[in-house]
């Protein structure tokens, strides 16, 4: 679906990037993976590769505009163009969760919606610069539900998510009159990803439950009784950065299976 595509993933050392970066390698695009720390994504890269993918890796800090806009002129200088922007960098959630918002202090309120807005941002800038005289692209970012509902002791992480859900608005509204679409997704938590069980599973101890009893908690509020997987989430990211999405721009997918009403 994404033969001959070159796509770029950010934050592709982490389990959504990785996991999105390889599907878009088997279904035929040429990946560029960065991340923060250049092991990880190596790691990504790799096994793209030895999958008879096509897969380069590269260290890029998503917050630094020079960095961003730096590696994205080398991929063009190298495959010509980029078709595919794809944001799933994780502020680590250590400093942001766990604190009532009456307890929080500005600092730590603000980082979580600074750091994803200004790399949303940058990303997105970046390649919506190249994709203009293409007339031709897809912008995409992973958010979640808190962008759409109250969830206690998040911070500004909730606010952080329907920014960038607003930002990919605004973002169709001035881009698709070039041809780039910019698409969200937006997963339930998928207990598969350490993110979510470092994030959760001390909280779920705290309140006397199983690691397991949290995962069919949360899962009881799904229409389908069950968590999405990491291979469901990319298998949508595939469909969305593809030309069979070509109907689509300035919306969020809702993948929640149930558990968040649009
Ligand atoms: N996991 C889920 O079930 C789930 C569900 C809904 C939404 N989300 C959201 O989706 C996003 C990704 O989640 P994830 O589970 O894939 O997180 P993850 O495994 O922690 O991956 C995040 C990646 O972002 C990288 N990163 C952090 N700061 C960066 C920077 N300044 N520049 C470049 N890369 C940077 C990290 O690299 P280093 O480790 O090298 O710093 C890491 O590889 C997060 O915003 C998360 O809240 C996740």
């Amino acid at each position: 679906m994404l033969q001959d595509k070159v796509a770029v993933i950010y934050g592709a050392g982490g389990a959504i990037g990785g996991a999105v970066a390889r599907a878009y390698a088997s279904e035929g695009a040429a990946v560029f993976v960065t991340g923060h720390t250049r092991a990880s994504v190596d790691v990504v890269a790799e096994d793209i590769v030895a999958a008879g993918g096509s897969a380069e890796a590269a260290e890029v800090d998503a917050l630094d505009e020079q960095a961003v806009d730096g590696h994205l002129q080398s991929v063009v200088d190298t495959a010509g163009r980029v078709d595919i922007s794809f944001n799933a960098v994780g502020i680590p959630d250590a400093p942001i969760l766990g604190v009532p918002l009456v307890e929080l202090d500005v600092e730590r309120f603000s980082m979580p919606i600074a750091a994803y807005t200004t790399s949303y941002f940058l990303t997105a800038r970046s390649a919506a610069r190249h994709m203009i005289p293409n007339r031709s692209g897809v912008i995409l970012r992973v958010t979640a539900l808190h962008a759409r509902t109250g969830i206690p002791l998040v911070g500004g992480y909730g606010p952080a998510m329907a920014a960038m859900e607003a930002l990919s608005r605004d973002l169709s509204a001035e881009l698709a009159p070039h041809g780039i679409r910019v698409i969200g997704l937006r997963p339930q938590a998928m207990p598969e990803t350490g993110t979510i069980r470092e994030a959760f599973e001390p909280r779920a101890a705290a309140s006397g439950m199983t690691w397991e009893q949290w995962q069919e908690r949360l899962a009881s509020r799904t229409h389908s009784r069950r968590l999405m997987t990491l291979a469901e989430l990319a298998d949508v990211a595939v469909v969305m950065a593809s030309d069979r999405a070509s109907g689509m721009t300035g919306t969020t997918v809702n993948l929640t299976m149930g558990s968040l009403d649009d």
